[in-house]
């Protein structure tokens, strides 16, 4: 690999743009996860209809432990199975800067040090850490060669940094650590009974879908604001504060005041934040267009404003 490639790779992630890379389990589609715009189009990239949040890859511990707060446990794990396929759910610090939009608004941030060679070099010389989902476009198969990924994303990516073919060819357990109990997100090449014995407790199947309830008492409605959210809004009722979407001299805060659906994305998880306020009782929210990453964008607003239970 050559370090020009490296460099070249390194300075558009820090631009906001995308690149694709390999780590040892499949390519990923790389921006960084620091920028809520880069996020954004890597959403838009791979075309799927909502908001999962994605997994932020960093060079080392130390820098994993600048996202995230690490106990025993998870010090336990990532210095047994990193660099390697794991991935380490934990609670954030929001003081890193990482994007809402990453952890799709959850308080939560996945971790990966990936062992690959050229994800090691393209990390450290980027110097910001990188979310990346597999680099493929949403329901198609997970890219294990450059070639893949140049077929399914095409000119979606900036540049593909072709590392040859991934060893592993499946995607990286997922291990929850933000409760009392560790749980399987999403099963990989370490295996449960690797992890309890690191762990020295059992490792309980979760689903891996962030959206699901982890417990009976944990509804989709948990991961809306407080304040109740009224959507197709077109104007603010009083004491309703509103997000604008395209021209709306009333709004209180805009998505995007251009009707840019990547930047509504980007700002997104920080508005429904900054909005869910004592000042108002209502977020009334303006239409969203219904396609590209509006789908996306209406699905979370959707789950926000679904009834409480
Ligand atoms: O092997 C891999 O992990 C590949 C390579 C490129 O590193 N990456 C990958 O990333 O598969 P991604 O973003 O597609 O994986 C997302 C997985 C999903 O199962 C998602 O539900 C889970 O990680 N996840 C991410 N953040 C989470 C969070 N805060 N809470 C719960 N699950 C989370
Ligand atoms: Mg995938």
């Amino acid at each position: 690999m050559l370090s020009e490639t490296i460099t070249a790779a390194a300075a558009l992630l820090r631009a906001g743009r995308l690149v694709a890379f390999p780590t040892e389990t499949v390519y990923g589609l790389g921006g960084a996860a620091t920028d809520d715009t880069a996020v954004a189009r890597i959403f838009e990239a791979k075309g799927r209809p909502s908001f999962n949040p994605l997994i932020v890859h960093v060079p080392d511990l130390a820098a994993a432990e600048a996202c995230a707060v690490f106990d025993d446990r998870a010090r336990a794990v990532a210095a047994a199975f990193w660099p390697g396929p794991l991935t380490l759910v934990l609670p954030r610090r929001e003081e890193a800067g990482l994007s809402r939009l990453v952890s799709a608004g959850l308080p939560s941030v996945a971790l990966r040090v990936p062992a690959h060679p050229v994800a090691q070099a393209l990390l450290r010389a980027a110097g910001v850490p990188v979310a990346a989902p597999s680099a493929n476009r949403s329901g198609g198969i997970s890219p294990t060669r450059a070639e893949h990924v140049v077929a399914s994303l095409g000119a979606r990516v900036d540049m593909v940094v072709d590392g040859g073919p991934c060893a592993v060819g499946l995607e990286s357990t997922v291990l929850d650590l933000t409760g009392e109990r560790p749980i399987l997100l999403r099963p990989g090449g370490i295996t449960p009974a690797d992890l309890e014995a690191v762990l020295g407790a059992p490792v309980v199947s979760g689903s891996d879908d962030p959206m699901a309830p982890k417990s009976p008492g944990q509804l989709l409605s948990h991961y809306a604001p407080d304040r109740p959210v009224r959507l197709n809004a077109t104007e603010a009722r009083p004491g309703e504060a509103l997000l604008g979407f395209g021209p709306a001299p009333g709004a209180t805060l805009n998505l995007s005041e251009s009707g840019d659906l990547v930047e509504a994305a980007a700002h997104l998880f920080a508005a429904l934040h900054a909005l869910d306020d004592a000042r108002f009782t209502v977020i009334a929210v303006m239409p969203v267009p219904d396609k590209g990453l509006g789908l996306a964008i209406n699905d979370r607003l959707r789950r926000a404003a679904a009834p409480r239970t």
